[in-house]
């Protein structure tokens, strides 16, 4: 199935031209005309590294972090400075763990805050270790509405097969009851050995009594470089456990926001559904109309070209337009809806003339439903989706992920 992603992408840009990310990027970041702007900051530190975790991080040490945020309020600079202000939907802060310096995020924010307008909420990621009294008012003050708290799993046993030391969720509801936030979402790990519905749903019940109003459920996924050595659940089994817990959290109340994550009123935590964004930091991706950059994941070169007055962009794809639209209708059906006027105000090109076929087969297959030009994913379209996004992960982002993390900055990368 290792063809999957190459034959989707042929197919859907209508070429066989893959993905040519090459080094570097123009100097100075074009986003003045976007029209939904995100902003991301990511902080790749961490009091302990998980064997799982694919993400860029490092382990905190004070000096080193200290550093970081000089270097990351210099790249806003470098990044906004002489442009007109402009308006970002929502930032997210991600990592690593962010929460490890949150008495440094207000100023972060406040930097932000001098270029651009933040009008939409501001989220970060926060480890359970991270969730006491004195952070969550230190980020409360600092303007953040939204946390997303790593639990992995409430359950011993899971914790165990994760390397996650255990902790007490009676100390974590103690926190939130005494901070409030907007969104307080819990991601969960599944799909471990051994893992049942029953386990899900205790682990979402206990989330719920600690004060979470928004989980996310992730597939343990096993990148080439991880090597946590947990083996895999098969499909079947995974279909099964994620069909039966979405039915139940759905006779539990929560909404289907994205394909991993499920909320209960106006509770909302994604980074990653957004047209364009701006991202900082080291690992940190920047979408636009017409490209994506992603920054050099090695700390020591962000340093050293931030040290320089230079961007530290890694590699930059600039896309066809066709690709374009493959990249928006992947991360918008992500959240399970797809706008026909919201293609056609960004393409320019309504959707059934762009993809007719293709959503005429994705409602046979029984994926979408469709009512007046918004088109649904259903549970089994989710899980298709869920079984594709697999084969993207290995194709894409592993391959990705795994030469930046060996070259600060290659030559090219053809995906
Ligand atoms: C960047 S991590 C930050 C969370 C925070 N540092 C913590 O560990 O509590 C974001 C989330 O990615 C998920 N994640 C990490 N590695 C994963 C993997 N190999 N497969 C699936 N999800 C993963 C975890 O649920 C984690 O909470
Ligand atoms: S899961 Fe969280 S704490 Fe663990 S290494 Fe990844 S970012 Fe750090």
């Amino acid at each position: 199935m290792d063809f999957l992603p190459d034959l989707t992408r042929t197919v859907l840009t209508r070429s066989p031209r893959p993905f040519l990310f090459l080094r570097g990027g123009e100097r100075r970041l074009a986003y003045e005309d976007e029209e939904n702007l995100g902003l991301y900051v990511h902080i790749p530190f961490c009091r302990k590294i998980c064997a799982f975790c694919p993400y860029c991080k490092t382990l905190y040490q004070r000096e080193e972090a200290e550093a970081y945020v000089r270097d990351l309020l210099r790249e806003i600079e470098l990044t906004a400075s002489g442009k007109p202000k402009k308006r970002a939907t929502s930032l997210y802060f991600g990592g690593g763990s962010p929460a490890l310096l949150a008495e440094r995020v207000g100023e972060i924010v406040g930097k932000l805050r001098e270029h651009f307008e933040i009008t939409g909420g501001i989220g970060i990621e926060l480890h359970p270790d991270d969730v006491k009294e004195e952070t969550l008012r230190l980020l409360k003050d600092a303007g953040v509405t939204r946390l997303s708290i790593g639990v992995q799993s409430f359950g011993k046993k899971f914790q165990r097969i994760l390397g996650r030391p255990p902790f007490d969720p009676r100390a974590m509801k103690k926190a939130l009851d005494a901070v409030k936030f907007e969104t307080v979402s819990m991601d969960f790990i599944f799909a471990l050995p051994g893992q049942t519905a029953h386990d899900l749903l205790r682990d979402v019940r206990i989330a719920e009594w600690v004060g979470a109003n928004h989980v996310a459920l992730y597939p343990l996924i096993d990148f080439s470089f991880t090597g946590n050595g947990i083996p895999a659940m098969p499909n079947g089994r995974k279909r099964r456990l994620l069909r039966e817990t979405a039915a139940r959290l759905a006779s539990r109340g929560f909404r289907r926001t994205t394909i991993w994550t499920f909320a209960k009123g106006d509770a909302a935590y994604s980074s990653m559904t957004r047209e364009s964004f701006l991202g900082f930091g080291v690992s940190a991706v920047s979408l636009l109309r017409k490209s994506f950059r992603i920054n050099t994941f090695s700390l020591a070169a962000y340093r050293e070209r931030i040290k320089r007055g230079a961007l530290p962009t890694a590699l930059t794809l600039r896309f066809t337009e066709r690709q374009r639209m493959v990249y928006w209708l992947f991360w918008t059906a992500y959240g399970m809806e797809v706008r026909e006027k919201d293609f056609e105000r960004f393409f320019g090109v309504p959707l059934r003339k762009a993809y007719g076929k293709e959503l005429l087969f994705a409602k046979a297959m029984g994926y979408v439903t469709e009512k007046d030009g918004v088109w649904r994913m259903t549970d089994r379209g989710a899980f298709a989706y869920h079984l594709y996004e697999k084969h993207y992960t290995y194709a894409y982002i592993d391959k990705m992920w795994n030469l930046l993390r060996r070259e600060a900055y290659p030559e090219k990368i053809v995906l």
